[in-house]
């Protein structure tokens, strides 16, 4: 059923302590749970206990030593109909659930045999009877029973206080964990593993032992995630005063795992994707993300562990603020302000190419939602990367020493509770009373309530005479579902001014006594405002040019209102690398834009614009990194974006035509960004060594795209080679992409080649699927994508039931290849539904999230419209539906 926001109600029972005792089988397990439960004062004496439950055999439940009688709901919760009276009493339950039976990956689960749990959202309650909802926080101690050959390694969350053998050659381990927490922070891992262990002292003086698990074999690979939890432990101690606050601080890798990672309370558990890293296994992305997600989970121990959400609605109160958080972070370990600004694009680039579709979409819901009928389908990159971007926003209204005095009263107000979006807000507010925040509080939050990607436009009025600029900024935003009207949101635009002759201009508003810098920021609050800037006499004759929304400074559509020339003047002297970028970025888009009406060729690009990319390639002193951002045309997506009916065929022709007119007209160029970007020194992913990688790459992809199309065999020659022998894995994977989206002959030899070297390394493995699931359709020979998906459906390396499988083979097929799913034959959608239904037999969870890649096909023009919406009916019309799929095929076909 749909649960609603509005009837969030406290509970009428709170779990103040339980101790768990397991008997680890795979087939079937024991758990023991003895609670501590107190009623609540507003809740009369007898009232039922209800405890949710699902798939369990329950045992034995006792209430005061007593046997209690009980009854089932429907979905396995368990209800006590006569409760003991007294206010605290001991509930004792025994039941048995099966960890190997559990492919949903959802609560205790059997993988590469030993067990692991993931309990966020609701997995908690596949485990034992209890109250799983986060605002019911308990003090845990856990008992672990397994066999000791098998199973040496056992951990929970907290503290160890006890281990020792047991009879028929198996083991226990006792954990106590003195923080509350709620049920989905709960963790056990019972394996064989090995671990690479740290002994750091905090800032405080205290000592903290950290330790990476993972499977024999992997430890030569845990180098980079063990440095990355040691930054990230010394980061949010300088950044925000937060230490750690656990004697021992645990992260596991699992390969089989939902989603990247998970913040248990002491016991990060991680997808592998996300801890095991080489030079040789790894891209630069790959130590990129570890850094991240290594830095988010163990961020969550104040933002979400020590302040956690009072119910599901609210949780971008720990997503989005943690978000926020490992970003800032990867934006100061990127170690320059350059470095960081490349940081800030790559995340923007993100938010634009996952977030802004799914506002657009039917699954379109506010930061914090309203209702769900799934929560695990709420886990989006809404309520994430725009969650964060609100925040940011908070931070930029109040300024960043203001941001932290917010903070600090954040947890000085809430520390060990349950909490929601208003309360952080309400803090960041109070902390300061002077910001356009506190002035504007309420209406700012309309960001939390209000789905959809608001649109702002800017238009100017320049008076030569007087010197006077007028700047009129206008907001709007489109219906969503189940909200037709807005009101105006709280919009945040950083802004400079530039002279014709790239000069930044000083920033006086009309009735200021003097200029306040070359930067600032104007709030809008209103539909429409105008803003007039004074003193600009020397601005010149066409009047200065507005470099706006600078670094991104809220989640909206911008139309600014210029032309070519006023966007190659930012591109070259915006003193904001985050709108040369976006400078570069709405030339070539313009360009694709106005090219899709009719069925034309791409016309010639114009000098101007060619130079002007070229200038950027070649100039001194700016990062590698920047320039392949610049250099790289918005992907198929984003552009697609941008138009009512989507032709993906045309766009993937254009966009392909526009490649090849920069490989083409930057030859020479190319050559000489490959030549000046080959490193000597030892690998190192820091931002130097990847941005050149990352610039060189693009430069090869660049050479062996003009060498198909002339017949010449030096760089696909090369490309091939360095497939065989590059340094590291992000030079061999370049050099094979290359020849895959270059239509080189030597694709196919490359691509075996990489497959043997991979040596049945699972993540290497994934990126071999992945990049065949990338494949560039040949223009001459279209369709021959989707075919060889499904063949690949068959390959021995492949399966199913690992979600880092699927999401390389399948999601990368139908989110980063348009043009190969997207196909008259409809053989991509018949693809597609065949996995969903495939998988929602067993992974619901992954399931709705392969379910997505179709929710938009109203957006398509004919005859995909109708092909796709065909195989969504099929999906929709399958007899055994979960709520998860369910849920979104639902929202994608109703009107
Ligand atoms: N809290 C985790 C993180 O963001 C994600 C867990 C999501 N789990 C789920 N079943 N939806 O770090
Ligand atoms: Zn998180």
């Amino acid at each position: 059923g749909l649960i609603r926001r509005e009837d969030y109600s406290a509970p009428a029972y709170r779990i103040l302590s339980v101790d768990l005792t397991f008997d680890l089988d795979p087939a079937k397990t024991l758990v023991g749970s003895k609670l501590r439960i107190t009623r609540d004062a507003a809740t009369p004496a007898g009232t039922p206990l209800r405890l949710d439950g699902e798939g369990l055999s329950l045992l034995r439940c006792l209430g005061d030593g007593e046997s209690l009688s009980f009854r089932h709901e429907e979905g396995g919760a368990l209800i006590i109909d006569n409760p003991p009276a007294a206010e605290t009493f001991t509930l004792e339950i025994r039941n048995t659930c099966a960890p190997e039976k559990n492919l949903e990956l959802s609560g205790l689960y059997t993988s590469g045999g030993g067990f692991f749990t993931q309990c966020e959202a609701e997995g908690f309650r596949r485990i034992t009877y209890f109250l799983d909802r986060p605002d019911v926080m308990a003090v845990y101690s856990v008992t672990l029973r397994a066999d000791k050959a098998k199973y040496p390694v056992l951990l929970s969350n907290g503290n160890l206080v006890e281990q020792g053998s047991l009879d028929n050659g198996r083991h226990y381990a006792k954990w106590h964990d003195p923080f509350p927490k709620p049920a989905y922070l709960f963790a056990l891992v019972a394996a064989d593993l090995v671990c690479r262990e740290q002994k750091i002292t905090s800032r405080a003086g205290k000592e903290h032992l950290l330790q990476v698990y993972v499977r024999r074999g992997d430890l030569g690979k845990t180098e980079h995630a063990m440095a990355s939890l040691i930054a990230s432990v010394a980061w949010d101690e300088a950044r925000f005063g937060l230490s750690l606050d656990l004697e021992r601080f645990m992260i596991v890798a699992v390969s089989d795992f939902n989603m990247g990672a998970m913040e248990n309370k002491g016991l990060n558990i991680f997808n592998t994707k996300y801890v095991l890293a080489s030079p040789a296994t790894a891209t630069d992305a790959d130590f990129a993300g570890i850094e991240s997600v290594v830095g988010h989970e163990y961020f969550h121990n104040w933002t979400g562990n020590r302040i956690t959400c009072r119910d599901w609605f609210q949780l971008s109160l720990k997503e989005g603020l943690t978000v926020y958080r490992d970003q800032e972070f990867s934006m100061d370990m990127a170690g320059s302000a350059s470095a960081a600004a490349v940081q800030r694009i790559g995340d923007v680039k993100r938010l634009r190419e996952f977030q802004f579709p799914e506002d657009s979409g039917p699954m379109a819901h506010p930061v914090r939602p309203d209702s769900y009928v799934e929560i695990n389908n709420f886990y989006t990159t809404t309520v994430y990367e725009k969650g964060a971007e609100v925040v940011r926003m908070q931070d930029t209204l109040v300024g960043r020493a203001g941001f932290r005095r917010g903070m600090d009263l954040y947890f000085q107000r809430h520390d060990g509770q349950a909490v929601t979006c208003d309360d952080f807000a309400q803090a960041i507010a109070d902390a300061n009373p002077d910001s356009p925040l506190a002035a504007n509080l309420a209406q700012f939050k309309h960001w939390y309530a209000q789905a959809g990607t608001p649109r702002l436009s800017a238009r100017t009025r320049w008076d030569a005479t007087a010197g006077r600029l007028r700047l009129t900024l206008t907001q709007s935003a489109l219906p969503s579902p189940g909200q037709a009207d807005k009101q105006a949101f709280v919009i945040p635009v950083r802004l400079g001014l530039l002279a014709r002759d790239g000069r930044a201009l000083p920033l006086q508003l009309d009735g200021e006594a003097a200029p306040a810098g070359t930067e600032r920021v104007l709030v809008l609050s209103a539909t429409e405002q105008s803003f007039d800037f004074v003193g600009l006499g020397d601005a010149g004759e066409a009047g200065p040019v507005p470099s706006l929304l600078r670094g991104f400074s809220a989640p909206v559509v911008l139309d600014d209102g210029l032309d070519s020339a006023e966007r190659l003047l930012l591109l070259r002297h915006d003193a904001d690398a985050f709108n040369r970028w976006e400078a570069a970025q709405r030339l070539l888009q313009e360009l694709l834009l106005a090219a899709l009406p009719g069925d034309g060729d791409l016309p010639a690009l114009d000098e101007a614009l060619v130079e002007a990319l070229r200038a950027v390639l070649r100039e001194d002193g700016l990062d590698a990194a920047f320039k392949e951002l610049a250099l790289t045309p918005p992907i198929e997506s984003v552009i697609a974006e941008q138009v009512e009916a989507v032709d993906p065929q045309r766009i993937h022709r254009l966009r392909e035509q526009l490649r090849a007119q920069l490989a083409e007209r930057l030859h020479a160029d190319w050559a000489w960004a490959w030549d000046a970007h080959q490193l000597r020194e030892g690998y190192r992913p820091d931002a130097h060594q990847s941005g050149c990688r990352a610039l060189a790459n693009l430069a090869l992809q660049m050479l062996v795209l003009h060498a198909v199309a002339h017949g010449d065999e030096v760089w696909p020659g090369r490309a091939y080679q360095r497939v065989k022998d590059g340094g590291c894995m992000t030079e061999r994977l370049g050099a094979l992409l290359a020849l895959v989206h270059g239509g080189s002959a030597l694709a196919g030899a490359a691509l075996e080649r990489f497959h043997a070297d991979a040596r049945g390394d699972d993540l290497v493995l994934d990126k071999w699927f992945a990049i065949q699931a990338a494949a560039t359709e040949p223009l001459g020979a279209p369709g021959s994508v989707a075919p060889r998906i499904r063949a690949l459906l068959q390959h021995p390396d492949f399966s199913l039931k690992n979600p880092n499988r699927v999401r390389n083979l399948i999601s990368t097929f139908c989110r980063d290849n348009p043009a190969a799913f997207h196909r008259a034959d409809a053989g991509g959608y018949v693809l597609w539904a065949d996995v969903v239904l495939a998988l929602d037999a067993f992974n619901p969870q992954i399931a709705a999230r392969i379910a997505r890649h179709l929710e938009r096909w109203r957006v398509l023009a004919e005859p995909w419209r109708s092909a796709a919406r065909e195989a969504v009916a099929r999906v929709a019309g399958h007899p055994r539906l979960s709520a998860d799929v369910r849920e979104i095929v639902g929202k994608a076909l109703d009107a």
